[in-house]
């Protein structure tokens, strides 16, 4: 069978492919268009050159982008999207002096985040998941990272893991799962008792379900111990479970370190992260996830991202879309990545878009080179740039999935 021309994105004054071959900064295309077949893209470069080979009026989708930019879908690649709830008295709590840790000590944070997922139904938590899923799209975000760990013990960490398959199943964004039974201890815990739990009945429960791809630990004082941590990682990676931690959010425990050495996808936060940190991370190709958005929002320091550039680790971006950090938008985030933490535009772009995609091991997506998937965002502006310089407007014309436009 030929194969089926999907779409053909035309006369884009920008498209922005991906990382260049030296991976200096990014390739763009001026004038530019791309052709996806089969829900892979099949051509990328100059408008006349594509589509005198694929020409647009073959395909099912010809999508003119006329004076605007094409970039890769974002690849959000942390995210605790599924929750119910609402905590927005703690935000107004923060303006007022509390600090996170507070907030936790005192029964709320997460905890109360999980007695809501506890609470509520399937049906809730699955339709809640799916508005979100349409607010990320909505600013182009084609694959979107997600933990469980609101539920802490078997039955709803399994609950919230089966959820985030049903979405993935309904819904165009992909939806990566990961398993983050250690995301914090339960009220009626010890900590000790609850990482043998999760060792011991968590983990061999989602492993034979199938239903997780990653495993994360909040690595953090008052929270795991990077010997917790690393019992809890060295138990996933034994249930096929690839590695992320939560490291050097709130104080420098460790947790990158212990990244390196357990062969993490990524260590991500990294507040605290220190030079040393940035680069045991390149050496051992980790990825530094940074999320600027969750220093907004607790008024802290953002991370250093000179550190990870100068140590050669590779970068990403991503939302940390949360209770404590309700931010979905992907360009948001690259704006405060600009504004708070000093990244350039193409290196934030870059970091949301390739730097996801290998925070997620993701090597199909986060750029529009041959090959790739034909996930790709189109914007009503000429550049890039426009992605962080319009914060709280992001003129996206158009998204694409797999070749199929889902939004426009
Ligand atoms: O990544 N650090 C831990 N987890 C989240 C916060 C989750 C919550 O407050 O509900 C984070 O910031
Ligand atoms: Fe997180």
């Amino acid at each position: 069978m030929s194969p089926t021309l999907d779409a053909v994105v035309h006369d884009a004054a920008e498209v922005f492919v991906g990382p260049n071959d030296d991976g200096t900064g990014p390739e763009t295309v001026e004038d530019g268009a791309v052709a996806i077949a089969d829900g892979r893209v099949v051509a990328v470069g100059p408008t006349d050159a594509v589509t005198r080979e694929h020409p647009p009026e073959n395909a099912v989708a010809a999508v003119d982008a006329s004076g605007g930019t094409v970039l890769p879908g974002f690849v959000d690649s942390h995210t605790h999207a599924l929750f119910a709830g609402d905590r927005s008295d703690e935000f107004a709590a923060k303006l007022r002096g509390a600090t996170y840790a507070d907030i936790l000590a005192e029964g709320g944070g997460i905890l109360r985040t999980v007695r809501a997922v506890r609470e509520a139904s399937d049906e809730a938590l699955l339709r809640g998941l799916l508005d979100r899923l349409d607010t990320v799209l909505a600013t182009g975000t084609t694959t979107l990272e997600v933990k469980s760990g609101y539920g802490l013990d078997t039955e709803t960490e399994l609950r919230m893991l089966a959820v985030l398959a049903a979405a993935d199943a309904r819904h165009p964004v992909d939806v990566v799962p990961t398993f983050m039974g250690a995301h914090a201890v339960p009220e009626s815990d010890e900590t000790d008792a609850y990482v043998e739990a999760v060792v011991t009945e968590q983990l061999p429960a989602v492993a034979e379900q199938g239903v997780a791809e990653f495993c994360d630990v909040f690595c953090e004082e008052g929270v795991f111990s990077v010997a917790q941590s690393r019992r809890i990682l060295e138990a996933g990676v034994e249930h096929g479970l690839v590695p992320k931690v939560h490291a050097e959010e709130l104080t420098h425990q460790g947790g990158a370190a212990l990244a390196a050495e357990l062969g993490a996808v990524s260590a991500d936060h990294l507040l605290h992260a220190t030079r040393e940190d940035a680069r045991v991370l390149a050496e051992t190709d980790v990825t530094a996830v940074l999320l600027p958005g969750t220093a907004f929002s607790l008024g802290a320091e953002y991370a250093d991202p000179a550190r990870f550039r100068e140590a050669g680790a590779t970068v990403a971006v991503a939302s940390d879309f949360n209770p404590n950090c309700y931010a979905p938008s992907m360009p948001f985030a690259v704006t405060l990545a600009c504004v708070g933490m000093g990244m350039a535009p193409d290196e934030a772009v870059l970091a949301a878009t390739n730097g996801g995609a290998s925070a997620l091991d993701r090597a199909d997506r986060g750029t529009l080179r041959e090959g790739a998937l034909g996930d790709c965002v189109v914007l009503a502006a000429p550049s890039h740039v426009h992605v962080p310089y319009r914060f709280g407007d992001t003129p996206v014309a158009a998204v694409l999935k797999e070749g199929v436009v889902v939004r426009d």
